[in-house]
């Protein structure tokens, strides 16, 4: 499928205009397209994310982040989860997105907040673990925005970044390459009505650093204990790093 400039991911402020307009767009036919082009694997991808951040159980003063918290399926993930009895907060800057998903929020522990990931409306040392789910690609500046998880993170607390990856093994690489770059960005045009948003995301993907280099910028970020795996045979990976706490030695 030809790559129309408009769907290349581009730099600094564009980018953020581009990925708000995508977004903002797409919201309606969102969840729809994300559960038909992962054939459902997406689930699985944030139940595991989720078991990795290790949030406090039984601690109703426990606050959670999720940016780039989009309709909500990883705040939902973790809210209903047995054992947590603290808050979600799922901020993302594209209030369509936020809207598309409130029908899911009732009665739920997940507070909606519209905010920048670039600059996180929270004062330092807040949350007892953070996560983002397929957002911090789509970021205009990655390490700013790793830089604002840490700011907003207590000391001691856990960041869980999952991501897409390209697959590292030949075979499961063509397999990928044909349908990132040849069925979804088709499926996403029909179904979205939107004539390039399912365009860039392959591109994304593409044009975003491997795990390696994405763990090292944790690292460079103060992150610790940052290390990262792959799921389904490379097609995303899980992150994990913690905030040093000066006061346990971490
Ligand atoms: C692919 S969606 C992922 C949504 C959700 N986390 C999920 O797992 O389905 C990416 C989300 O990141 C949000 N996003 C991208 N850049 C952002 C930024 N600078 N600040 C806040 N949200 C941002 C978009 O608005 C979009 O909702």
């Amino acid at each position: 499928m030809a790559t129309t400039p408009e769907a290349r991911p581009h730099r600094g402020e564009d980018r953020k205009r581009q990925v708000r307009t995508i977004f903002s767009e797409i919201a309606p036919r969102y969840d729809l397209l994300n559960h038909l082009l992962s054939l459902n694997i997406d689930r699985r991808w944030r139940r595991k994310a989720v078991d990795r951040l290790r949030a406090p159980e039984g601690d109703p003063e426990a606050r959670i982040l999720d940016s780039c918290a989009g309709t909500y399926d990883l705040s939902l993930e973790l809210a209903r989860r047995s054992g947590f009895e603290g808050r979600v907060v799922a901020s993302d800057f594209a209030l369509p997105m936020l809207v598309a998903g409130r029908g899911k929020l009732e009665g739920t522990a997940v507070d909606p907040v519209c905010g920048d990931g670039l600059e996180l409306p929270f004062d330092d040392n807040t949350f007892h673990g953070a996560m983002v789910a397929f957002g911090v690609r789509n970021l205009a500046d990655v390490d700013r925005g790793i830089r604002e998880l840490y700011r907003v993170l207590r000391p001691g607390a856990r960041l869980v970044i999952l991501e897409f990856t390209t697959p590292p093994g030949p075979a499961m690489r063509r397999l990928y390459l044909f349908y990132f770059h040849r069925i979804l960005p088709l499926v996403g045009r029909l179904v979205s009505g939107h004539p390039w948003a399912y365009t860039y995301l392959p591109e994304s993907v593409k044009d975003f650093p491997g795990p390696d280099e994405l763990a090292a910028r944790l690292r460079r970020e103060g992150f610790r204990e940052s290390e990262w795996s792959h799921l389904t045979g490379g097609i995303a990976a899980i992150h994990v790093g913690t905030k040093p706490d000066p006061h346990h030695g971490s």
